[in-house]
């Protein structure tokens, strides 16, 4: 089996399925606590701009944070956002995420990404599209390579 490893691994780090991993140990805290702490490379500035400024109102839950760590993460995920990023993931979200999407799981990038994959399997693998580290067990390195 480690001949199998072995070729994901060299596959996850040639594929193009990748985005950088989140080294920012705040945002990692603050935004994994509920869910899979979504790397700044999976949507664009625009997209995280908005959910940053509104996450007293975030998907139905209260996500508030103090005004000094929402402004610290919220620098992190605009410096990183797959707009400033030459990851090919990156860079065909940035490319096919309509403006103020704030969500991962509907743009067209996730979708074309998951044909294959039914609604079904979705939730009873996961609870939901968006729990990535239920099915991409290398979700928190960035890479989504197929399993
Ligand atoms: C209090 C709990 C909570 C915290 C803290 C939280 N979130 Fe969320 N988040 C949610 C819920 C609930 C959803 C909606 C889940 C669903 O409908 O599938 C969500 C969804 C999302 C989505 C959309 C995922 C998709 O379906 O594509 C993004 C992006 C997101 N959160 C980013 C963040 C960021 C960035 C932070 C940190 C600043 C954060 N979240 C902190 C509860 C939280
Ligand atoms: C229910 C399981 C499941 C969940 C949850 C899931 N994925 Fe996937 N994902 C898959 C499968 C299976 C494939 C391979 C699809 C295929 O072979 O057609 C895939 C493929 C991908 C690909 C393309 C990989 C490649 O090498 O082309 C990306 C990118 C991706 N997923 C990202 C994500 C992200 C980001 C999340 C969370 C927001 C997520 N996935 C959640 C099952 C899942």
């Amino acid at each position: 089996m480690r001949i199998g490893i072995l070729i994901m691994l060299l596959t996850g780090l040639l594929s193009a399925a990748q985005v950088l991993p989140i080294k920012n140990k705040l945002a990692l805290k603050e935004c994994g606590s509920c869910h899979f702490a979504y790397q700044p490379g999976l949507l664009p500035s625009h997209s995280w701009s908005k959910i940053m400024h509104n996450l007293a109102n975030h998907f139905g839950v209260d996500a508030s944070l103090d005004k000094k760590d929402n402004a610290k993460i919220a620098k992190y995920y605009a410096k990183n956002s797959s707009d400033k990023s030459m990851r090919y993931l990156s860079r065909m979200i940035t490319k096919y995420t309509r403006a103020n999407e704030i969500r991962i799981t509907t743009g067209s990038v996730f979708r074309s990404a998951h044909r294959e994959v039914s609604r079904r399997y979705f939730k009873r693998k996961s609870g939901g599209a968006g729990n990535c580290m239920a099915c991409h067990r290398t979700a928190s390195m960035g890479y989504y390579s197929e399993e």
